[in-house]
């Protein structure tokens, strides 16, 4: 099994496995999201588009944010704490700047899975599991590689690189984890650009939540166009 990882989205789809991460905070977002018990996360790469889902699942909430804030006008923004309290069955229409739109250009691949510090365990035994070539997309920040989707791409490496014949992309991704493995909530909060600017606007609870390792065993996984939660 050939690992790779991509630092931003924008290499193309080889491998019939890939894994999307944004940890700050899209797809931990989306872990806690189906963790709640929200059926179906329909990801919209933009406003036109989610109002397009909306039309169609009248009663899907509409959650996103344009510059890390909620959209006007949405239920929700993309707080991973804020999406604790979604009910029990819901759906969820979700557009964010770099998360759903590395989501959407990777959806060409047989299985996409996506995957953040709190549900990165799942996705490791669902990698061991398949044994099949994975791409590792990172959703990086405005096309930019970040330190917290790279890390959590290192950690993901680490995890499965005694059955993977790594790329020189994965071996950078796993020494930056090795490096970092003991301060990740630091890293996140006081190190990289992103994370540091989410701390600047109010959202250390969120940082801090987003560093914490397999809190939840969710696969989140696409199918027909929809994340829902895979086994
Ligand atoms: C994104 O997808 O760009 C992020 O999740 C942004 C954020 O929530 O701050």
């Amino acid at each position: 099994m050939k690992l790779h990882v991509h630092f931003i989205p924008y290499e193309e789809i080889t491998a019939p496995v890939a894994v999307v991460i944004d940890v700050l905070r899209a797809t931990s977002s989306i872990a806690v999201a189906l963790a709640s018990g929200v059926e179906k996360i329909y990801i919209a790469g933009d406003l036109s588009e989610a109002a397009v889902f909306k039309k169609l699942h009248p009663k899907a909430y509409l959650a996103g944010e344009r510059n890390s804030v909620k959209i006007k006008g949405f239920d929700f923004g993309n707080s991973p704490l804020e999406f604790l309290k979604l009910k029990k069955g819901s759906e969820l229409i979700l557009t964010t700047s770099n998360g759903t739109t590395a989501i959407k250009k990777s959806m060409q691949s047989e299985r996409l899975f996506t995957a953040s510090f709190l549900n990165a365990g799942i996705v490791v035994n669902k990698i061991l599991e398949l044994g099949e070539d994975t791409q590792l997309i990172c959703a990086g920040s405005d096309g930019h590689p970040s330190l917290e989707d790279t890390l959590c791409a290192g950690y993901i490496v680490n995890e499965v690189s005694h059955v993977s014949e790594l790329t020189d992309a994965a071996k950078i991704a796993l020494n930056l984890y090795l490096r970092n493995s003991e301060r990740i909530e630091q890293v996140l909060s006081q190190v990289s650009s992103h994370g540091t600017r989410l701390v600047s606007i109010g959202f250390e609870k969120d940082v801090a939540f987003c560093a914490k390792i397999n809190v939840f065993n969710v696969l989140p996984t696409l199918v027909d166009g929809a994340l829902t939660k895979g086994e």
